[in-house]
């Protein structure tokens, strides 16, 4: 039986696991894929935390048994069910789960859930493409972000940071991001202008782009959307993803992954990564069975971009 992250009950990493489950023939327009790398995400903290738990409750609070993790994932179609077109068997998909199951060997899933995955695109970059991926095209679109325009983004090192990051480059705007010293470099690479988190960073961005700041994208929170004003930013031109006890006060925008058609969007993305427009810079790998460490580590909150479980191993 295939292994998948599951948890009984909400807390910390302690609670995940690794159980065997049993594998789940594809149906009608269902194909099932060979995991071979799945990227995490902090929103899947907060719902193993219980923290969502009114919005998104744990399968075991229905008395249904463990719940599964995961979103993200790009794997090898191993079988596919009856009326399905795309893909086929052997195909190297990208895959975008909203049913938790991304984390686990083998994913059973309607075959509109996965996309083409570019030869040339890593496995490991493929497999965090989701969540990071639909969040940033969310971010460049709420903003309505134009060529020549100045934009900040909070968090520029992060998984949605650093794509949003080139993403804003690709649409051509003038581009600042915050990130500590140590991520700089990239941030320099990808086209956009580096400015270190912390104090009085809007005298710090102002001295950097005098001439003003047209829109503002913040990944991280903490007081980057009273940054945003402090700028002269125009309130229906911040977005954050995170911040939404700022959103409410200063009546900013909070748009994110949800707001995105995936499919679309994730085609798109991987057509630039494959064309060598976009990457995703990964810090840290860890094997399935080590995912509360991966966690932990994602849970320190700093490193460049994502953070993935290596789960099978494919040439
Ligand atoms: N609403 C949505 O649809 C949606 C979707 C995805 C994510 N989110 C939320 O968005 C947030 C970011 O997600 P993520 O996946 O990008 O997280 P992440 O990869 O864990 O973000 C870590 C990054 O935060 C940066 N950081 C730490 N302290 C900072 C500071 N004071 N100022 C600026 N950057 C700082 C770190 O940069 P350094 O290493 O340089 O310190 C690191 O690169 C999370 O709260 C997540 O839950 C929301």
């Amino acid at each position: 039986m295939p292994d998948a992250v599951t948890f009984s009950r909400y807390g910390g990493s302690e609670v995940l696991e690794l159980t065997q489950v049993e594998a789940r023939a594809p149906g009608r327009g269902e194909v099932q894929v060979s995991v071979v790398a799945a990227g995490i995400n902090p929103g899947e903290i907060a719902i193993r935390e219980g923290a969502t738990r009114e919005r998104y409750p744990a399968r075991f609070e229905k008395g249904e048994g463990p719940e599964g993790q995961g979103s993200d994932f790009a794997g090898v179609v191993l079988e596919v069910g009856p009326e399905v077109d795309f893909p086929k068997v052997g195909d190297e998909v990208i895959g975008f789960s909203d049913g938790r199951n991304a984390q686990a060997e083998l994913v059973t899933i309607k075959a509109d859930r996965v996309i083409p995955k570019p030869h040339s695109v890593s496995w490991n970059e493929a497999g965090s493409l989701y969540v990071a991926g639909t969040t940033a095209r969310a971010c460049i679109a709420a903003v309505g972000l134009r060529r020549g325009e100045t934009v900040v983004i909070a968090g520029g090192a992060g998984g949605v940071g650093v794509v949003v990051t080139q993403l804003a480059v690709l649409a051509g705007a003038i581009v600042v991001a915050t990130a500590s010293e140590e991520n700089h470099a990239f941030l320099r690479e990808v086209g956009a202008i580096p400015v270190a988190y912390g104090p009085k960073l809007a005298e710090r961005i102002r001295k950097i782009v005098p001439d003003g700041v047209d829109a503002f994208i913040d990944t991280h929170g903490h007081g980057n959307v009273e940054v945003a004003l402090e700028l002269g930013v125009a309130k229906d031109r911040i977005n954050t993803i995170t911040d939404f006890a700022a959103r409410q006060k200063h009546r900013v925008l909070a748009e994110g992954m949800s707001t995105v058609e995936p499919r679309e969007a994730l085609i798109e993305l991987a057509r630039l990564m494959g064309n060598g427009q976009l990457r995703i810079p990964v810090y840290a790998t860890y094997p399935l069975g080590e995912v509360r460490a991966a966690y932990e580590r994602l849970a320190r909150g700093h490193g460049l971009g994502k953070i993935v479980l290596e789960v099978t191993s494919w040439d």
